[in-house]
């Protein structure tokens, strides 16, 4: 059977360090506060001349060089964003010309579920047999539509992107099987009654983007904290214990979690429902904030570089997020 395996891993994130403090300057807020109640003590803001595509090129273009590709090698690309250079074209397309290259590419917006989306759609077309390598990105910018002066979401978010190659390999054992390597894995779910809790409510069909509807904010990122907070705990943990079980494992079979890094009390609160230790999850959200779909790809290529995540180890990612969607992997390294 085929399987669809990441070789290679790349990230980056802007220059530009924007720190709770430099936060706290400007609204009202403590370095204090942000820290305990989610975890971030700093974010990357992009430059005023970055786009999201630029962010995702340079991060595709280090996960080819891990990878030993060429750009040209790869067949499609896919960017999971919902915060694209320009509503069109794509933020893949746009991704693929820095890359001077040729080829399908499309994006896949799921928030920040983005990559555990994207994933299961380049695993089915890898595994369909369409194409055998395929980059996916998970890029974001939501630095460009955040309110700055809402202490409620401002200290959250930050910038940045992750890519991984992914490759057909041809194997012969059932998921369960030590032996078995990529994606074993997933389980995606999502319910749009919940959207009013967290969107960005203007500049499409619904408000288009006019003098009025930027009067009003209406194209900056609103948040209800609390609902979100209940059930990304709730969400994250039951779609993790489906994705495990989709495997043939238990949870005492993983070895690596990597959570999308939105709030380490929500990270700890699905580590004691799923009774993982901490240990095993993968925190970053310290440096970089809520990078969205690209949270999950940064934190990868980090593990991947430090020699957290190796060879032969068992990995599950999950994220949640506007939608809100939601949906965990399971991948045998
Ligand atoms: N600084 C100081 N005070 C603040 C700040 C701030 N930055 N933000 C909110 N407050 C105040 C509120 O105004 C409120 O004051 P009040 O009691 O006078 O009205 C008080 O703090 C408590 O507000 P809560 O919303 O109850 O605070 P909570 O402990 O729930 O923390 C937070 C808020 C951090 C947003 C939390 O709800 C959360 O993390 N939710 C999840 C949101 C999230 O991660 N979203 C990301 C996108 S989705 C995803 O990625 C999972």
């Amino acid at each position: 059977m085929i399987r669809t395996r990441f070789i290679g891993t790349g990230s980056y994130v802007p220059e530009r360090v924007v720190t709770n403090d430099d936060i706290a300057r400007r609204v009202e807020t403590s370095d204090e506060w942000i820290r305990s109640r989610t975890g971030i003590r700093q974010r990357r803001v992009l430059g005023e001349d970055e786009t999201t595509s630029d962010m995702a090129a340079e991060a595709a273009r280090r996960a080819c060089d891990a990878a030993g590709v060429e750009p040209g090698d790869l067949e499609c690309i896919v960017v999971a964003t919902t915060t694209p250079d320009m509503p069109m074209p794509s933020c893949a397309i746009m991704t693929q010309h820095k890359l001077g290259i040729r080829g399908p590419a499309f994006d896949v917006a799921a928030a920040c579920a983005g990559f555990t989306y994207g994933t299961t759609v380049v695993d089915g077309l890898i595994r369909s047999g369409l194409y055998k390598t395929v980059l996916f990105v998970g890029a974001e910018a939501l630095s460009k539509f955040l309110d700055w002066d809402d202490r409620v979401t401002c200290v959250l978010f930050g910038d940045g992107a992750g890519a991984v190659v992914a490759v057909a390999e041809d194997q012969d054992v059932p998921a369960s099987d030590p032996a078995a390597r990529g994606i074993l894995s997933s389980h995606l779910d999502g319910d749009g009654s919940f959207w009013r809790d967290l969107n960005i409510i203007g500049g499409g069909t619904k408000h288009p983007p006019t003098a009025q509807t930027v009067g009003q904010n209406l194209h900056y990122l609103r948040m209800n904290g609390r609902v979100i907070f209940s059930q990304a705990v709730r969400n994250l943990s039951s779609a993790s214990e489906q994705a495990i079980a989709k495997a043939g494992l238990t949870p005492g079979d993983i070895d690596l979690v990597i959570p999308h890094q939105a709030n380490l009390r929500i990270i700890d609160a699905v580590a004691r429902r799923m009774k993982i230790p901490n240990e095993k999850f993968m925190i970053n959200l310290d440096n970089y904030g809520n990078t969205s779909s690209a949270s999950i790809p940064i934190a990868i290529d980090e593990a991947v570089r430090a020699g957290q995540l190796r060879d032969g180890m068992t990995l599950l990612h999950c994220g949640l997020g506007a939608g809100l969607t939601w949906g965990a992997v399971v991948v045998r390294w």
